[in-house]
């Protein structure tokens, strides 16, 4: 069995901890600087919790950690990690920047370790139909692809960590945006970002916000210095557009915008819902519009996608090579081009290059 340990006990560890029961990892121990919740982790998952991330990375039962932490250490943390030889699946966003992203490569390059990025959504088995088909090639040439996901109330902990840009690097973008980007990304297997034209807002304060649907409960006096919300409009090398319309939290009365991925080709479109146990394939039929919908095996999606994510790490850690559909280093680096071009953009009210 391959056994791990979590650096970080808060809300994505515990589902780190519950997929790798389900698929049978063994979590070893976890490392939280808050005992107290690393004590009850450790008491949930039936693990030891270690004094220091020092103490857990020594501890030669660990092949793999999950580095579960706030934005601004996941670099120091990777590459820790990956110096005291132990494989990483590094959550997302990769880093706080572009330069801290080949610091961690250069690591995983040094150290010759695995090193997997935690893009979960490129597991749900919608995805996974919807980049098989496009890969055999069923909508022929990629045209446009229109990405969306709006929460109507879900800014994680305003105020804490998620909020606060020097911490996290930005808002809902770097938050859910970099799922979106790297989804789009992979299932349509473009890999040369060119010009970016993106507008970044923040449309509520503390006092506008109705805390309907949160992750933990608003902080006194904290921090709120990033965006809610995100449209941007990015265009390939090869011409491909790709529109991105990303909230936290919006106006828009709740699901009069679908969350998913429109994507359109040569020869067909396809309507993908990440969650949903189909996805819709549009088509011509002797110059006849035609549609066909198309079943997915799903159990629940959100748990097949993290079991499919973990799956991938350990046939790494097992292998010592990543699987060419789990998120790489690179694909944590096309994304945060991605991220901060269309930061760039939003200061400069211009179309940038994606550098
Ligand atoms: N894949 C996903 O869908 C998904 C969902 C949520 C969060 N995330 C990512 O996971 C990471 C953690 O997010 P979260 O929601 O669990 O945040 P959280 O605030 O719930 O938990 C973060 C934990 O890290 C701990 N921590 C801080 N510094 C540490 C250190 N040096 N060593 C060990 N632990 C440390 C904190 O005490 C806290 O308990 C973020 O990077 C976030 O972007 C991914």
């Amino acid at each position: 069995m391959t056994n791990i340990g979590i650096i970080g006990a808060g809300m994505i560890a515990d589902v780190h901890a519950e997929t790798a029961k389900r698929i049978g990892t063994n979590v070893v121990a976890v490392f939280d600087p808050r005992s107290k919740r690393a004590e009850n982790f450790a008491t949930k998952h039936a693990c030891v919790h270690e004094v220091s991330v020092e103490a857990l990375l020594a501890r030669e039962d660990i092949d793999g950690v999950v580095v579960a932490v706030p934005n601004d250490q996941h670099a120091e943390l990777a590459i820790a990690s990956m110096e005291a030889e132990k494989h990483v699946l590094l959550e997302k966003p990769m880093a706080m920047s572009l330069q801290e992203c080949n610091d961690i490569l250069a690591a995983r390059d040094a150290t010759g370790k695995v090193l997997q990025m935690g893009f979960v959504c490129r597991y749900s088995p919608a995805a996974i139909k919807a980049k098989n088909m496009i890969d055999q090639g069923d909508i022929g040439e990629i045209q446009h692809v229109q990405a969306t996901l709006l929460r109507q109330r879900g800014i994680p902990g305003l105020g804490g960590w998620f909020t606060t840009k020097a911490r996290s690097g930005g808002g809902c973008l770097i938050d859910i945006g970099v799922h979106l980007i790297d989804v789009v990304m992979h299932i349509t297997s473009k890999t040369s970002p060119s010009r970016m034209r993106g507008k970044c807002t923040q449309q509520f304060t503390e006092k506008t916000y109705a805390y309907e649907e949160m992750w933990s409960t608003p902080k006194e006096g904290g921090t709120f210095d990033v965006e809610d919300r995100v449209r941007a409009l990015l265009t390939d090398e090869s011409g491909t557009t790709f529109q991105f319309d990303v909230a936290w939290a919006t106006h828009l009365p709740d699901k009069t915008v679908k969350d998913g991925l429109l994507i359109e080709g040569s020869l067909g479109a396809l309507v993908v819902d990440l969650w949903n146990d189909s996805i819709t394939f549009g088509y011509s039929e002797n110059g006849t519009p035609s549609t066909k919908v198309i079943d997915v095996s799903v159990v629940d999606a959100w748990e097949d996608a993290f079991d499919g994510e973990h799956k991938a790490f350990v046939r790494a850690m097992e292998s010592g090579t990543l699987g060419h559909d789990a998120g790489s280093g690179e694909d944590g680096r096309l994304v945060q081009r991605i991220v901060e071009s269309v930061y760039a953009s939003n200061t400069t009210s211009q179309e940038v290059p994606v550098k």
